[in-house]
């Protein structure tokens, strides 16, 4: 298969490759996804062979705006509309129970579906022109990290998809936010670009769901069935140093051997001076280090590092999903220093 490869004024094309059950990359500002019809359930089976994507693992659905909950959601409480007016179009998705109407392809057969209306303006034109909603995962192949770019996603999905839209790089950088609405509390199931602290301003009480901090055990069923797997491992193993930064960057460089990588803040780039090394930004930039995590991975994967050492960032507001991803990168091998 020839993948086209559209800029963000071919919007229409674009969304006739999802009108026709074909698979479209697609710009949001998380991270690039990939794209079916979400109610054309042999289309959304290619996108689980063209990503090798587990069965079990549900995917989300993208939809132009909160009135189309009603259309595949039902019992919805007050407070998804509550979070849908504060951050919609926005990185947030959530968990509500499905209509009838949603293929068991999509749910993987559960009794819920993840609802998101992002805030990208040329995934919104495409969501509109194409007037179904988009089932969509990250557009890497499984197991590697998200794509920020289309040139990252195309890495992966080249000749794999019909189409691809640039839409540039990611301005967030993380997958969205995932929140459990059918259970009281609410449930976080991912951290992303909608915080834990914005979120319980608006709910209140907020769980944090045990995926978030920890390795799933091998019995375990975790509510985001895709949070078992180990997700953006790059091909060398992860460790993460997490404390303040000055004592994780001195860490690190003490036991840094020949053969290793360094994932670091800006202002400590010289300190690994001779290794390979990527910066996800200052310390103190949390955005740019959601911006660059997934770009850092992948850097690593096409060199010949045979371990990854990562300074671990402050898990505060956007802070904790680039410490999440960090962290499940690193198959939750974490030192404190
Ligand atoms: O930012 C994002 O959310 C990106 C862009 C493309 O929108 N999409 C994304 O999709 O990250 P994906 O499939 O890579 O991650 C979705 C996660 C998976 O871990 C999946 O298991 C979980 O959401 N999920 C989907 N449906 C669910 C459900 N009904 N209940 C619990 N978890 C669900
Ligand atoms: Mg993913």
């Amino acid at each position: 298969m020839k993948t086209k490869h559209f800029i963000e004024l071919e919007v229409e094309q674009a969304a006739q490759i999802l009108r026709q059950g074909g698979l479209l990359g697609i710009p949001t500002e998380t991270v690039y996804g990939l794209g079916a019809n979400g109610l054309d359930a042999a289309a959304v089976a290619h996108i689980f062979e063209a990503k090798g994507r587990p069965q079990d693992n549900p995917l989300i659905l993208h939809i132009p705006d909160a009135s189309w909950l009603e259309r595949y959601c039902q019992n919805i409480p007050p407070a998804a509309y509550a979070l849908a007016q504060r951050f919609w179009p926005g990185p947030l998705t959530m968990i509500l129970e499905r209509r009838a109407v949603v293929p068991d392809a999509v749910t993987a057969g559960l009794d819920t579906v993840g609802m998101r209306c992002p805030a990208h303006p040329v995934c919104r034109a495409i969501l509109q022109a194409a007037g179904v909603p988009v089932a969509a995962p990250s557009g890497n192949t499984s197991g590697r990290p998200s794509p920020t770019s289309a040139a990252d996603m195309l890495e992966d999905m080249e000749g794999k998809i019909d189409g691809i839209v640039d839409g540039g790089p990611c301005q967030v950088g993380v997958e969205s936010t995932i929140i459990d609405l059918t259970v009281q509390p609410p449930r976080l199931l991912r951290p992303g670009g909608v915080t834990l602290e914005e979120l319980r301003d608006v709910l209140g009480e907020v769980a944090v769901d045990a995926v978030v901090t920890r390795l799933m055990g091998a019995g375990e069923h975790p509510r985001a069935p895709g949070m078992k797997y180990r997700h953006y491992a790059p091909k060398a193993p992860v460790t993460v140093v997490q404390g303040a930064p000055a004592e994780s960057a001195r860490y690190i460089q003490a036991h840094l051997a020949e053969g290793d990588g360094v994932i670091c803040f800006a202002e400590f780039l010289p300190l690994f001076a001779g290794y390979p090394v990527e910066s996800i930004g200052p310390a103190a930039d949390q955005a740019e280090q959601a911006r660059r995590v997934f770009d850092a991975l992948r850097y690593f994967d096409n060199t010949a590092v045979k371990r990854i050492w990562a300074q671990g960032p402050d898990p505060t507001g956007i802070g904790l999903a680039v410490s999440n991803r960090l962290n499940k990168a690193a198959g939750f091998q974490i030192i404190e220093v």
